[in-house]
């Protein structure tokens, strides 16, 4: 029997809602397993700010230290838009990357065939769809100095903001994505805009350098404005895409939207160490913290519930516990079960504590057929 210590940080918004969702999987998981899941809550973002002033506070990085995984909701809200950004909500889950060196954030996109009208795009073009987004986080124009707004003599205002990459923190980052995608289908985009801007130069240089310890794994490059066209015409022409910080955020939403909702996509952000062994990781969706539909109990909990399938891998080691999650939210769907954002124009859709119901259900339905 081992133990995990899962620290939760629901956040704003929606993200208490769909949490609230995921800890009834996470505790039918606690029965099921020989895994003991302690959670453990705190507060992060805006509802942290309004507790004590801060986005995190360091009592709780220190928790996120210690704790074997953490569960993350979303944070941010129209509350708090106004503040310096250093005191913004957005900083509690960007202190934890950089804080834990959380370098690579794993977005996979895939689209279930149960959900194939659900999508931005004609079935022909996403049937089949399974993309892994391997996003750069702790660099980047998210945290390169110098930055800030500055005032002229004549009071105009200048911002700046800085792209920085290190050759080390590009080489770790492609590395892991040619671990995983040797798991694949042994192919690795690299996207970048080495037509334009020096880190884009340095970035697909380095790129090739790894590539190189890698010949079985087919690499390419291309420009981050095609890559954003390629995923509407193509998207099934990838397998593993790695970029950076910015570009990686914008391509990962925009990959969403081919599966059908925002509400979908799961992802890790690890540290370093293999991407199977255990490390500091966060699991999060991809998605905000949706201030449009926030206490109405509609938000789509799917995309949190799979990135606890996601910690069931990767930092509890339990490949089998996360198919059997995978394969119950699946089983939902394929029931009909249907939230708004993926429900269509000609349903109501249902909330998130009815998916939620379904899944279980699912759950409990499959144990029995496996025979577990
Ligand atoms: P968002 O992802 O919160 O929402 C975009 C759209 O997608 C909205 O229409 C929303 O209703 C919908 N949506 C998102 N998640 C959904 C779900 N689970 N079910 C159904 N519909 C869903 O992005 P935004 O509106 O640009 O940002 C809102 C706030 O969230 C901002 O403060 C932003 O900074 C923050 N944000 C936080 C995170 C995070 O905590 N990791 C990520 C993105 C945005
Ligand atoms: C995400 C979010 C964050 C990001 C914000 C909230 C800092 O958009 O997790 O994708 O830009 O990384
Ligand atoms: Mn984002």
């Amino acid at each position: 029997n081992t133990e995990c210590n899962l620290l939760v940080l629901p956040g704003d918004g929606i993200g208490p809602e769909i949490i609230a969702q995921t800890l009834r999987v996470v505790s039918w998981f606690g029965e099921f397993l020989d895994v003991q899941i302690k959670t453990e809550h705190a507060l992060v973002g805006g509802a942290s700010i309004d507790a004590c002033g801060y986005p995190m506070s360091d009592e709780v990085f220190s928790k996120a230290e210690a704790a074997d995984a953490i569960l993350f909701g979303a944070v941010g809200g129209p509350k708090w838009d106004d503040r310096p950004r250093s005191e913004r909500p957005e900083m509690g889950i960007l202190r934890l990357r950089k804080g834990l060196d959380l370098y690579a954030n794993l977005r996979p996109a895939i689209c279930f065939p149960e959900l194939i009208g659900a999508s931005a795009l004609r079935p022909e073009l996403v049937r089949g769809l399974d993309i892994m987004i391997v996003r750069e986080s702790t660099a980047g124009v998210y945290f390169g100095e110098p930055r800030g707004i500055s005032t002229d003599a004549q009071g105009a205002r200048r911002a700046v903001d800085t792209q920085s990459y290190a050759e080390a923190e590009i080489a770790r980052v492609c590395r892991l994505a040619f671990e995983l995608a040797r798991n694949r289908e042994s192919r690795v985009c690299s996207v970048d805009k080495a037509n334009v801007m020096e880190t884009g130069a340095l970035w697909r240089s380095v790129a090739t350098e790894v590539g190189r310890e890698y010949p079985d794994v087919e690499l390419t490059h291309m420009y981050a404005d095609n890559c954003a066209m390629q995923l509407l015409r193509g998207p099934n022409q990838f397998d593993v895409i790695v970029t950076d910080n910015l570009f990686g955020d914008i391509l990962s939403d925009e990959a969403a939207a081919l599966t059908g909702s925002l509400g979908l996509l799961p992802s890790a952000t690890i540290s370093a160490g293999r991407h199977d062994q255990r490390s500091h990781a966060v699991y999060e969706p991809i998605h905000g913290s949706a201030p449009d539909i926030a206490g109405m109990g509609i938000a789509n909990p799917i995309a949190t519930i799979l990135s606890f399938a996601m910690c069931l891998r990767i930092s509890m080691n339990e490949p089998a516990a996360a198919k059997l999650l995978e394969d119950a939210v699946r089983l939902a769907l394929f029931n009909g079960n249907r939230t708004p954002d993926i429900a269509g124009p000609e349903r109501d859709g249902i909330s998130s504590d009815a998916m939620t119901d379904a899944i279980l259900a699912s759950l409990d339905a499959l144990k029995v057929s496996k025979g577990n």
